[in-house]
Parts: C-alpha cells; sequence; structure tokens
C-alpha cells in the first residue's frame, strides 16, 4: 500500500543517515523480523551490510533453503552462511534437560556468530549491528535505546552484551502485522513474511529427550507435514502456531503392514492465541487431524502413533520445553 511504501522509504532513508558510510552485520534466523531488518538495511547501504545465517541444524524443512536462495534473490543480501549443524549436534550430545538444550543452544549460537564476525572484520571495520526490534519489544524493556538491549527470550539464545556496536533497529516503530506488511512491500517470500512465530532454539526443543539427527530428521518431515495439511485447509492465519512434538523417549506398540512397531508418538499442539501470553487448543477440525495421522504414520517410518494435545495455556505451555 502507499502508506506502507512511505513507512519503508522513510526507513531505508532514516538507517542511510544513521549508518552514513559505515558498515553494518546482522544475524538472520529465518524469521519475518531479522528479514525485513535485514532487506531495509539492504536497500540503504547495499554491500556495506553483511548477513550471518547461523544453520544450527534445529530449523525445519525447507527453512535454511528459504534464507539462502529465495532471500537472497529477492533482497540481492551479502549473505554468510556458516553449517554449524555438526557443532550444535555435538554440543547437545546426551543433553536432555530443557534448559540446559537452551543454554546450549544459545551459547553456541553466539559463539559461532562471534566467530563469524571476527571472520568479517578482518576485512575491514564494523561498527554497526541490525536487530529486528518491534515496538511492543521496546516497550516490554523500558523503552531505552542501549547499545544492546537485547531480547534474550525470543532470539537464539541472545547475542552477547558486551558488543561494541551501535544498534540498527529500523522496526522500532512498528508492530508485527506492519513488520508484516513491510515484508510484502520489499517483495520478501510470502513464507518467510506469514511464518508463525518458531523458537529460536528450533527443533532442539520439540524432541523430549536427546537431540540426534536422525530424530532430527523424524521430526522434521511429521512437522513439513502438518504444516502442509493445516496450509492446505486453509488454517494459517486462524491457528496462531502448531507445533508437533517427537517424545522421543517413549515408544509404544503398533500395526503397521504386516507387521508389529514399537515406535514413537508425535505431539500435535495446534493452539489459538493473541500473544502467546495465553493461549488455547485449536478446534482443528477432525477429518484434518485425520489426514495429517494419517499421513504422518505413513509417510515417517519410526512414528506408529499421532497424539492431540488439548491444553489450555496456563496451565500447559505452547511448546513442551
Ligand atoms: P511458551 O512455550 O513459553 O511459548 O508458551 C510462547 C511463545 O514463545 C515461543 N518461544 C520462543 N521463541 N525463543 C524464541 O524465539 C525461545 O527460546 C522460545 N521459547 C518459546 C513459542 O514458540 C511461543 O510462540
Amino acid at each position: 500500500s502507499w502508506t506502507m511504501l512511505n513507512i519503508v522509504e522513510d526507513s531505508v532513508e532514516a538507517v542511510r543517515r544513521q549508518v552514513g558510510d559505515g558498515h553494518a552485520i546482522c544475524a538472520l534466523s529465518g524469521g519475518v523480523d531479522s528479514a525485513v531488518a535485514a532487506a531495509i538495511v539492504q536497500r540503504a547501504i547495499g554491500e556495506r551490510l553483511t548477513c550471518v545465517f547461523v544453520d544450527h541444524g534445529l530449523l525445519r524443512k525447507g527453512e535454511a533453503e528459504q534464507v539462502e536462495r529465495d532471500f537472497v534473490a529477492v533482497t540481492g543480501v551479502k549473505l554468510r552462511v556458516v553449517d554449524a549443524a555438526d557443532r550444535f549436534l555435538k554440543a547437545l550430545e546426551g543433553v536432555s534437560d530443557p534448559e540446559e538444550k537452551r543454554k546450549i543452544i544459545g551459547r553456541e549460537f553466539i559463539r559461532v556468530f562471534e566467530d563469524e564476525q571476527r571472520a568479517i572484520m578482518a576485512d575491514g571495520p564494523v561498527e554497526f549491528l541490525v536487530q529486528g526490534t518491534l515496538y511492543p519489544d521496546v516497550v516490554e524493556s523500558g523503552g531505552g535505546t542501549g547499545t544492546a538491549n537485547i531480547k534474550s527470550h525470543h532470539n537464539v539464545g541472545g547475542l552477547p552484551d558486551d558488543l561494541q556496536f551501535k544498534l540498527v533497529e529500523p522496526l522500532r516503530a512498528l508492530f508485527k502485522d506492519e513488520v508484516r506488511r513491510a515484508g510484502e512491500e520489499l517483495g520478501l517470500p510470502s513464507a518467510m513474511v506469514w511464518r508463525q512465530p518458531f523458537p529460536g532454539p528450533g527443533l532442539g526443543i520439540r524432541i523430549v529427550g536427546e537431540v540426534t539427527r536422525e530424530r532430527l530428521a523424524l521430526l522434521r518431515e511429521a512437522d513439513a507435514i502438518a504444516r502442509e495439511e493445516l496450509s492446505r485447509a486453509g488454517l494459517d492465519r486462524q491457528i496462531w502456531q502448531c507445533p508437533v512434538v517427537l517424545l522421543a523417549d517413549v515408544r509404544s506398540v503398533g500395526v503397521q503392514g504386516d507387521g508389529r512397531t514399537y515406535g514413537h508418538p508425535v505431539v500435535l499442539r495446534p493452539v489459538t492465541s493473541e500473544d502467546a501470553m495465553t493461549a488455547d487448543w485449536a478446534r482443528v477440525p477432525y477429518d484434518v487431524l485425520s489426514r495429517i495421522s494419517t499421513r504422518i504414520t505413513n509417510e515417517v517410518r519410526e512414528v506408529n502413533r499421532v497424539v492431540l494435545d488439548v491444553t489450555s495455556k496456563p496451565p500447559g505451555t505452547i511448546e513442551w520445553e
């Protein structure tokens, strides 16, 4: 729309003024906020922005490609991709405790990002760090503008707070729906613009039990099926999000084809919500649930049972970990 176009243009202009002929870096997460922030800064300073995408191996099917291929194609952003899956998996070996997992993922993310930052700065100084901070985050954190007033819960573990950067926050005045409209205005991939909330620690906190490569592969398939069927049923905008959780330490007996199986259950956790502070379980039509269940148990070996979480928040959180 006309006004959104103005907002984007004003924002580009403001970044141009702030950064001058300086250089900036930005961590992309696959989410809409960092993508829109990066796209705006790219328009303002072009090649003087370097984006870093840390692929921690805990993303869902197609999400890394969306950043590496589609986002770059549309925006022309200069991107460094770090395939850090091995490193994250190694660090997560033997860990089942949810808080421990979150800490490890956050810590590894910071280390990988800092390594990248050092490599980038070997080519010349970088003074600015781009953050996708939204207006509600600004309000929540007391409104101050600092050098690193970073929301730790809503990023991958948060970034280190001893960074020497000046922050560039082109979304500071915007609400989520405005960010999405800006994303459309900028021509970003619609799967990215309309992505439902997804936690920074990714699938790592949707495997109850130890995170392994094999378990991630199972969960990634099951999740892709659930997302596909919910989208096909036109439920994307009604449902806030639908975590799919692999109960990796649970096995139950089943029968598939001509044999007895002893596989894992996955939990569907579709919720409706306004702001994730409270939520209700979504009344997804039975026939949609049925298609999801049939497809997952047919297509994902090792999963022989699909169960539905009918708990509101509170008392249940949206995620299982
Ligand atoms: P809970 O499970 O606390 O989740 O009801 C509320 C919302 O926050 C998301 N979530 C996270 N987002 N990093 C994030 O960026 C995290 O560590 C994290 N943990 C939960 C969750 O998906 C839901 O939308």
